[in-house]
């Protein structure tokens, strides 16, 4: 899974037509960051969030149409009180600074996760964000905020009851139309930073058949760069869905 190789270069080309359509980003390492330099845990979010914009740069420069930020869990709630009221306020702070230059850069934003948890405050702030941005197709960001892969396979569980859906008729397809991503691809890459191989509960339907990849560098550190080798790898894979390789 880890793909840190020196084979991948950061001055080699992408092949253009094999750029993965959805990508999505387990953003992990702030606090091994803000440590290893004696700052707080705080001080590593607020590091993390100083790396969004050139990532998300780098992403449209590379062409990416879908990318999916895991910022928040379902699971982060158990950390303590002053961590988890820092990460609340800096998501409403980078939605301040940042929602205009992504909006005039084509980006759609948009908000995956429950509601319920999450304050006024920051509510309002996301549905402005996607409201303003609703028509853009440059990029889809979708920013995984309070979020859980099982929580959204409940929530769309709970949608095909509500709507009456009969057992017989519930399909793929069906219960991928009730999820917070239903029109969008499926993930093709979904990288995780800070040397950790695990989903931690992020987009376990919608990564069925993506391609993993782990890189050691802590997210405050993760650069466009990165991004590079991570494709790189990415086009390096053969995705057989379960079929076998062509033999040509
Ligand atoms: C990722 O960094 C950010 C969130 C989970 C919100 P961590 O805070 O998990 O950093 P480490 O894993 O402790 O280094
Ligand atoms: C996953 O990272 C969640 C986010 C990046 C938002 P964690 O740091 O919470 O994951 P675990 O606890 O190491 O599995
Ligand atoms: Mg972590």
């Amino acid at each position: 899974m880890t793909d840190d190789s020196p084979r991948h270069d950061a001055s080699r080309a992408l092949d253009s037509t094999r750029i993965p359509a959805h990508v999505g980003i387990i953003m992990d390492g702030n606090g091994r960051w803000a440590q290893a330099r004696g700052l707080s845990r705080s001080a590593g979010h607020r590091a993390g969030v100083e790396n969004l914009r050139p990532v998300l740069e780098a992403a449209g420069e590379f062409g990416i149409r879908f990318l999916t930020l895991y910022a928040f869990s379902t699971e982060n709630w158990s950390r303590p009180a002053a961590e988890v009221r820092a990460l609340l306020l800096l998501a409403q702070s980078v939605i301040d600074r940042e929602l205009d230059g992504l909006a005039q850069r084509g980006v759609r934003l948009r908000h995956l996760g429950r509601r319920e948890g999450l304050e006024q405050a920051l509510l309002r702030r996301l549905d402005a964000a996607e409201e303003r941005t609703r028509d853009n197709d440059a990029l889809t960001l979708n920013i995984a905020f309070n979020y859980g892969g099982r929580a959204e396979i409940v929530d769309a569980s709970r949608l095909l009851v509500r709507d009456g859906v009969p057992a017989h008729e519930i399909t793929e397809e069906l219960i991928s139309s009730r999820l917070a991503t239903a029109g969008q691809p499926d993930l093709d890459l979904v990288i995780r930073t800070a040397g950790e191989m695990r989903l931690s509960n992020f987009m376990i339907w919608q990564a069925a058949y993506a391609e993993y990849y782990s890189t050691s560098t802590l997210w405050p550190d993760f650069g466009r760069d990165d991004l590079l080798l991570a494709l790189q790898a990415y086009q390096s894979r053969r995705r057989r869905f379960g079929g076998l390789d062509q033999v040509s």
